[in-house]
């Protein structure tokens, strides 16, 4: 939809909605399922070079498994986001060149599972930090995103300011949201003081522009993803919805998205982004 198109990380998608790495995204008939049913970038479940029968929610077939796919999908233009995870920074790359070889437009690096924070460590220091992405960056052309962990060790600042410097286009961090936020959609008006409401916003207050946030966890709907967007997100993915509902819940989404925009007067999500306003 119109509407819900935007830019990310120089990347022009038909949705702001995407599924989140993981659910519905390991094997060909799924992918081919979520692709063929929603209009919006399609993102692969993470994977390494070998492939992964434990733990269970890394399991894979291997990166050549998503090149194949990708391979097929590219020429009819839709938009994959590739994940991947390794246990060393060699394996890391390797699976990163592979994937953009294979057409991928987005590469997002899964720093935020435990079974690569237990080996890389790539948020023990910002110097940890640059030498790892900085040299997937030098080796891929893919616009290149990075899902960083809920608990952050380091400061959002520092990391943000290391990613403008390497050209990181996309940070994918937590919608943790407080529970009992209330949000006036019509204002875009968060009840109580100014305060940053999530790993989302925090990211975004220190993206000057230069850095694009994608928000994930706990987005079931429209309003979910509208609230997403006025804290900072230029997009949304959709985990466990999808579990719960099929492929069809990122049309749904995007449908009531676009609903809730046409009854604010919004021609285009980009007016929302980080547009949160607060009262009290
Ligand atoms: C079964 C399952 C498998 C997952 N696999 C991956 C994965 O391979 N890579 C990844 O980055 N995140 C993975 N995740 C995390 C999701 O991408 C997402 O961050 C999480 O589910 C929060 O979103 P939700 O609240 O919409 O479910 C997985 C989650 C689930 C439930």
């Amino acid at each position: 939809m119109e509407r819900t198109s935007i830019r990310l990380g120089g990347v022009a998608l038909n949705s702001t909605v995407m599924n989140a790495s993981g659910p519905h995204s390991a094997e060909k008939g799924e992918i081919y399922e979520l692709s063929a049913r929603h209009a919006g970038a399609i993102v692969f479940k993470s994977c390494n070079r070998a492939g992964l029968a434990a733990p269970d929610n890394l399991k894979n077939r291997g990166v050549d498994h998503f090149a194949t796919i990708a391979r097929e999908l590219d020429p009819r233009g839709k938009i994959i986001v590739a994940s991947v995870v390794g246990l060393s920074d060699n394996e890391i790359v390797e699976v990163a060149v592979t994937l953009d070889r294979a057409g991928v437009k987005i590469i997002e690096l899964n720093l935020a599972d435990d079974y690569v924070q237990n080996s890389v460590a790539p948020f023990a220091s910002v110097d940890r930090l640059k030498a790892l992405v900085g040299r997937v960056r030098g080796e891929v052309q893919a616009a290149l995103a990075v899902k960083v962990p809920p608990r952050l060790a380091l400061e959002p600042r520092s990391v943000a300011d290391l990613f403008k410097m390497l050209r990181v286009a996309i940070v994918v961090c937590a919608n943790d949201l407080p529970k009992d936020l209330v949000v006036d959609l019509a204002t875009g008006t968060a009840q109580g003081a100014r305060r940053t409401l999530s790993q989302v916003h925090a990211f975004y207050q220190v993206s000057e522009g230069l850095l694009d946030v994608v928000a994930v966890g706990g987005i079931n709907g429209g309003r979910d993803a509208y609230i997403a967007h006025l804290t900072g997100a230029r997009a949304v993915q959709v985990g466990s919805a999808l579990i719960k509902e099929g492929a069809g819940a990122l049309g749904r989404i995007d449908r009531e998205l676009d609903t809730l925009l046409a009854e604010q007067g919004k021609a285009s999500v980009g007016e929302i982004v980080g547009r949160v306003a607060f009262a009290g």
